[in-house]
C-alpha cells in the first residue's frame, strides 16, 4: 500500500513551484535516538523529509533547487558500505537515491560540507525550517560564512531565510485520494484494534493486556509501530489525559478508555473507545457516556466545508454543558457557565486535531488571525470527552472517577464528511452486544 514514486515527485514539484526563483530548499531527515548503549529506537523518518522523498534512511538531507539546469531535486545520504550492510541492512547509497527515489544527484552525505557553499553561491533565498536540527544550522551557518569570505572573488551569499514549515505544512494539511485511501485503511486497522480489545477485555486482566491485544492488531495488519503511545486507563486512570503506564488491574464494575491507533506507512489513525470492563454500564456511566456521544455525533454532523474550526469546538461545548447541567454535574445557567468556562473541570481539551502523517498533524489553525474554515481534503478528529476527578466533591460521590472519551477520525468532503473510523461501535448497545458475545 505504499505510495507510488510518483506521488512523492509530484509533491517536489508542487513545492518548487511556491518557491522563488533563484531559491533552494534544504529538509533534513531524522536522526537515529539512542535508548542505551547498543540500542537505538526505532527509527521514524522525518514527517516532512518522508512526505517529500519516501526515503527512510537517516543521515540524509534533500536539497530543492527549483530552476536547476542541472537538475532540480539533490539527495545527500549514506555511501554504500558492505561491512555496515551486513550489520546493519541496506542502503540505496548515491546511486540508489537517483535509480530508485528521482532524484537528479545523489552524493555521499560526508561530501556535504564540500560540496554545499558552491552550491549556495547565486541563491537568493533559503528554505529551511531553523531551530529544528541544531548541527545542520551550525553547518548552514558557517557555509554561508565561507561564501560571504569569498565576495571578493566574486561569490555571492544569499540574502533571505525563509521558514520553509509554512509552505509544506499547507500541503500536508490537504490530503490527496491515495493520502486519503491510506487514512481510511489505517482507520480501519484502528478501529479492528479496539474491536479486538472489547472482545478480549475481562475483569482482572490488566491495562497492558488490553494494550497488548491493540498492538498485536496493528502487527498482524502490517502496521510495526502505533501512530503514538497507546492510552489505557481503567477507572479513575481515564481521567489523566495522557496516562500511558497501562499497569494496573481492570477492576469489575470501572469504565476502561482506550486511546490507541496504528500508524500505516506513515500514515496515522487516532480513535478512542471508552467501555465497561465487565461488559455492561451503569445507570451513571451510561449516562455520562451518552452524554459524550452526543456531543461527538452532533460535532460530526455540523462537518462541511465552511464551517470555521473553532465552531466545532464551541458547539462540543455547548452540547456537554447543557447535559452537565440536566444531570446536576453543573449548577446555573448553560450561557452563564460557558462564559466562566466552567465546563473546564470536566472538559479540559480541546474538541480534536489536524490528523495526517503525525497524529497532531502541521497545518495552521487560523489564517490572518481568524479561525479557519473547513475545506474538502483536511482530516481532523473529533473526540469531546467528560473526566469527572475522582476527588471532586463538588458532585455527588456516585460520579467520581468517572472518565470518558470517544473520537473518531473525519475527512471532509465536497459535502461533509466521512468518518474514517466507524469500523468500531460507539452506542452502548452495540458495544454491550459486542462484549456479550466475547
Ligand atoms: N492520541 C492523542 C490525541 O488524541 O490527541
Ligand atoms: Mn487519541
Ligand atoms: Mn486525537
Amino acid at each position: 500500500m505504499k505510495l507510488s514514486q510518483t506521488v512523492f515527485a509530484e509533491r517536489r514539484q508542487r513545492l518548487m513551484q511556491k518557491m522563488t526563483a533563484n531559491s533552494l530548499a534544504i529538509i533534513p531527515a531524522a536522526q537515529m535516538q539512542k535508548r542505551n548503549s547498543d540500542v537505538e529506537y526505532p527509527f521514524r523518518q522525518d514527517s516532512d523529509f518522508y512526505y517529500l522523498t519516501g526515503f527512510d534512511e537517516p543521515e540524509a538531507v534533500l536539497l530543492l533547487l527549483p530552476g536547476r539546469e542541472t537538475g532540480e531535486t539533490v539527495l545527500f545520504c549514506r555511501d554504500r558500505d558492505p561491512l555496515m550492510e551486513i550489520w546493519n541492512g541496506y542502503r540505496a547509497g548515491p546511486q540508489g537515491v537517483v535509480s530508485d527515489y528521482g532524484m537528479a544527484e545523489g552524493h555521499p552525505v560526508d561530501e556535504i560540507d564540500d560540496r554545499l557553499p558552491a552550491m549556495l553561491n547565486g541563491i537568493e533565498r533559503i528554505y529551511y525550517a531553523i531551530g529544528q536540527d541544531e548541527q545542520l544550522d551550525q553547518q548552514i551557518r558557517h557555509w554561508l560564512n565561507l561564501i560571504r569570505g569569498q565576495a571578493r572573488q566574486g561569490a555571492v551569499a544569499p540574502t533571505e531565510l525563509v521558514m520553509l514549515d509554512h509552505l509544506l505544512h499547507e500541503m500536508r494539511l490537504f490530503k490527496t485520494p491515495e493520502e486519503q485511501e491510506l487514512m481510511r485503511r489505517a482507520g480501519e486497522i484502528s478501529a479492528w484494534g479496539h474491536v479486538r480489545a472489547m472482545q478480549s477485555c475481562r475483569p482482572g486482566m490488566y491495562e497492558y493486556q488490553l494494550e497488548a491485544e491493540i498492538l498485536h492488531c496493528f502487527m498482524q495488519n502490517g502496521c510495526r509501530q502505533p501512530a503514538y503511545s497507546s492510552i489505557v486507563g481503567g477507572g479513575a486512570n481515564a481521567c489523566v489525559l495522557h496516562y500511558i503506564e497501562n499497569s494496573a488491574p481492570l477492576l469489575d464494575g470501572d469504565l476502561v478508555l482506550i486511546d490507541a491507533g496504528c500508524e500505516l506507512d506513515y500514515y496515522a489513525g487516532d480513535i478512542t473507545r471508552t467501555f465497561p470492563v465487565s461488559g455492561t454500564f451503569s445507570t451513571e456511566q451510561a449516562a455520562l457516556y451518552n452524554l459524550v456521544l452526543k456531543a461527538q455525533l452532533h460535532c460530526i454532523e455540523m462537518i462541511r466545508p465552511g464551517v470555521l474550526w473553532n465552531a466545532v469546538h464551541e458547539a462540543s461545548v455547548q452540547v456537554l454543558t447543557e447535559g452537565l447541567v440536566e444531570l446536576g454535574l453543573l449548577q446555573g445557567e448553560v450561557a452563564d457557565l460557558i462564559e466562566q468556562g466552567a465546563y473546564r473541570d470536566f472538559y479540559m481539551h480541546r474538541v480534536g486535531h489536524w490528523l495526517g502523517m503525525d497524529v497532531h498533524d502541521v497545518g495552521d489553525y487560523k489564517v490572518e488571525g481568524e479561525w479557519r474554515p473547513l475545506e474538502p481534503g483536511m482530516v481532523m478528529t473529533v473526540e469531546p470527552g467528560l473526566y469527572v476527578a475522582a476527588d471532586n466533591t463538588n458532585v455527588e460521590p456516585r460520579w467520581r472517577g468517572i472518565g470518558i472519551r470517544i473520537e473518531d477520525d473525519v475527512l471532509i468532503t465536497a459535502n461533509g464528511c466521512e468518518v474514517l473510523t466507524s469500523a468500531v461501535p460507539k452506542q452502548i448497545d452495540e458495544i454491550e452486544a459486542l462484549m456479550a458475545n466475547r
